[in-house]
């Protein structure tokens, strides 16, 4: 392939901030030579210069110029080159995530979360997709964090691409190693579904915000007319945390969300996620007041720091509902949280040219934020983390947010109290799918039929899991108008085992008879098997076994060997590097009976083997799922665990 000309700086698309200069002379000499590796050496001379350019101006090595000029979006899986209709539906999926509507970073091939990579440069995508256009299926791609290692012969039955992304030697899975090996080209952040390629836009979050809202009203709410006048309180307007005001309308509350950031602010409220903006902090107070005597359902954005919010809520007698909070403390140092007392721009200068002092603000911030928001639950407050770090970061920097014990927090993480044993521990999670095809029709009957089989469910459903089918029945009945789609045309519905397999099963069945195009599966990898991560999906686990990662690799095994067209494990995504490993799955179906087997095969293993877990983490709702589990299918045989009373325990020690 000849030189392509170098292409300008775009400055019309987001860009990812510019990284830390990490290397030393003698790695940025091994980064160099690494980026290399993909070119003839006739083109060295051209290209060592270029990427060097790169390198100091942007902290990485992306190869603008081997940006392919053409759209980049999913297309008809017919529409794709290739011996293989799996590999043709990854392409479709790898391309999803790098649509420019649907990736937050599109020309630093970022997804999501500022770091969410699919690739760590435009030569390793090009090279991918040549290979995915040329294999067959007795082949499987290997992808190291990114790179295509190669084509290694497999059989039918095998995955057709194995991912692994940022997995480290433990004890260099430090931020900093983040930084440096990736700016070294070795290794990337797949985030969860960015690496994986099952990224599916907006939507995703917004239902899972929604549940997360709405089960946390639930909470303190005695009936849905007592929804009525409850005051939400959070931060963030961003990726992911923008879907608070909307799930706040959804859940039928009033909620107050600051954002520091104006343009992601007036982005969420053009686009309707948000009803109003206020930017004195007086006037807030004045509309929430009169919001919360008309009991109205409004969401109002904040422009300015939370902080503010919660100390002046305080000082004026709002009364908080609920509190919680997403802004990026998965990545304190970086942007990901804005310290109090500073302006937005200060606090931009601050970090890139003080990063010290700016870290030292921060700490004082995150005292300050807990500080408030202690006040606000000493008054009946219901606070809740959500996955962001907030606790674990406000600890670090000597907030009180510690219980009485001094190892548990003091407030409860979503997964804990909400989703954990709401969701997780029946198996109820984040199921999606695409419709190969592109077709907006095909969408909506694959919403038709799993709609069936959810209200086929519901009247046999016994009454623990009730209220999950009612609401999903809700969630789909109403996502054709709620018209989520962006990109790919995907459906994400929270299901448990039996749920997934009989969906999937039945468009299968609708594929076979020609009613509708392929479909290819998928999930998040924030769901009950998939992910290891002490301080966010397995925060519920209190056996001890939170730190370990047994489940997510024993997960992404068995999901490659019971059929899995793709599979991916990665370090990282949310909670940030080294704080868990997630893993997760992508399966075409075809309407073959192969696929009706493995769709039986993996998907039930896929959402069992975390029941399980969490049945020997003795979580009570996960003992009595999968006891229900081994009713259902004889050949599961899980161990189970002897409850012990406490006293027997206490009376040692006494
Ligand atoms: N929504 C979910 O389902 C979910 C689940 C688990 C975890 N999370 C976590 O939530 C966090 C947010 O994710 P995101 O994709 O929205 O990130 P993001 O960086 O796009 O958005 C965070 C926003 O918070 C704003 N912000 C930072 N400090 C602030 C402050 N002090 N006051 C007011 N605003 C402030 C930023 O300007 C930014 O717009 C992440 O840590 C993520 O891992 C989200």
């Amino acid at each position: 392939m000849h030189v392509p000309p170098k292409k300008p700086y775009d400055l019309s698309v987001n860009h990812a901030p510019k990284r830390k200069d990490i290397l030393s002379r003698d790695q940025k000499k091994l980064a160099i030579a690494n980026a290399l590796r993909y070119f003839p050496s006739h083109q060295h001379t051209e290209l060592a210069q270029d990427f060097l350019e790169e390198l100091n101006t942007y902290g990485r090595i992306y190869m603008y110029r081997y940006r392919p000029d053409a759209t980049i979006c999913a297309r008809p899986i017919n529409e794709y080159p290739g011996k293989s209709e799996q590999a043709k539906a990854i392409m479709l999926m790898i391309q999803n995530n790098l649509d420019y509507a649907v990736a937050q970073h599109p020309h630093e091939l970022i997804t999501y979360g500022g770091n969410g990579a699919v690739f760590q440069n435009w030569i390793q995508y090009r090279l991918t997709m040549k290979y995915l256009a040329e294999m067959t299926d007795e082949q499987t791609l290997v992808m190291y964090s990114g790179h295509p290692m190669g084509l290694f012969p497999s059989h039918k039955n095998a995955p057709r691409v194995v991912v692994t992304n940022g997995m480290m030697i433990p004890n260099y899975s430090k931020p900093d190693d983040w930084e440096k090996f990736n700016a070294l080209g070795v290794t990337q952040y797949g985030q969860m579904t960015a690496g994986s390629y099952m990224y599916i836009g907006p939507q995703g979050i917004v239902h899972g915000t929604t549940i997360t809202v709405l089960n946390a009203v639930r909470k303190i709410a005695k009936n849905r007319e007592d929804f009525k006048g409850k005051l939400f309180v959070t931060a963030g307007l961003g990726g992911m945390s923008g879907a608070q005001p909307k799930a706040g309308n959804i859940a039928g509350v009033i909620s107050v969300t600051a954002e520091v950031n104006p343009k992601a602010a007036h982005m969420r409220h053009s686009q309707g996620w948000v009803d109003e903006i206020i930017e004195n902090i007086s006037e807030l107070v004045d509309r929430v007041k009169r919001a919360q005597e008309g009991k109205e359902v409004v969401s109002v954005a904040y422009l300015g720091n939370v902080v503010e919010v919660w100390e002046t809520f305080f000082e004026s007698g709002v009364f908080v509902d609920i509190g919680s909070d997403q802004t990026s403390l998965h990545n304190p140092w970086a942007g990901g949280y804005y310290p109090v007392g500073l302006s937005f721009d200060e606090a931009n200068k601050l970090m890139a040219e003080q990063p010290e002092e700016f870290k030292k603000h921060i700490q004082s911030s995150l005292k300050r934020h807990a500080e408030a928001i202690n006040k606000h639950t000493e008054r009946g407050t219901y606070f809740f983390d959500y996955g962001n770090a907030f606790l674990l970061e406000s600890s670090r920097a000597g907030a009180e947010v510690m219980a009485p014990n001094g190892v548990d927090f003091k407030y409860p993480s979503y997964i804990q109290d909400i989703l954990g044993p709401m969701c997780f521990d029946f198996g109820f999670g984040p199921f999606r799918w695409v419709c190969a095809s592109g077709k907006p029709e095909d969408l909506k009957k694959t919403d038709e039929i799993a709609c069936q089989v959810l209200e086929e469910m519901m009247e046999i459903s016994p009454e623990e899991i009730q209220q999950q089918m009612a609401d999903n029945i809700q969630w789909i009945k109403g996502a054709q108008e709620n018209k989520l789609v962006v990109g790919s045309q995907a459906r994400i519905l929270y299901a448990d085992a039996e749920g997934r397999m009989k969906i999937a099963s039945a468009f299968n069945q609708a594929i076979a008879k020609g009613l509708i195009g392929p479909v290819i599966l998928g999930r998040d990898h924030h769901d009950v098997s998939g992910t290891d991560s002490p301080y966010r999906e397995t925060s519920n686990i209190y056996d001890g076994s939170k730190f370990t990662a047994d489940m997510a690799i024993q997960n992404v095994i068995g999901d490659a060997f019971r059929g899995a067209t793709w599979v991916s494990i990665h370090n990282g995504g949310g909670v940030g590097w080294g704080e868990v490993i997630n893993g997760g799955f992508g399966m075409l179906l075809d309407g073959s009976e192969a696929a009706d087997r493995n769709l039986r095969m993996m998907l039930h293993w896929d959402v069992n083997n975390g029941i399980a877990r969490c049945n020997w983490a003795r979580n009570e709702n996960a003992i009595y799922a999968i006891k229900r589990a081994m009713e259902q299918e004889p050949n599961l045989r899980v161990t189970m665990p002897n409850l012990v009373d406490p006293e027997t325990i206490q009376n040692l020690f006494n």
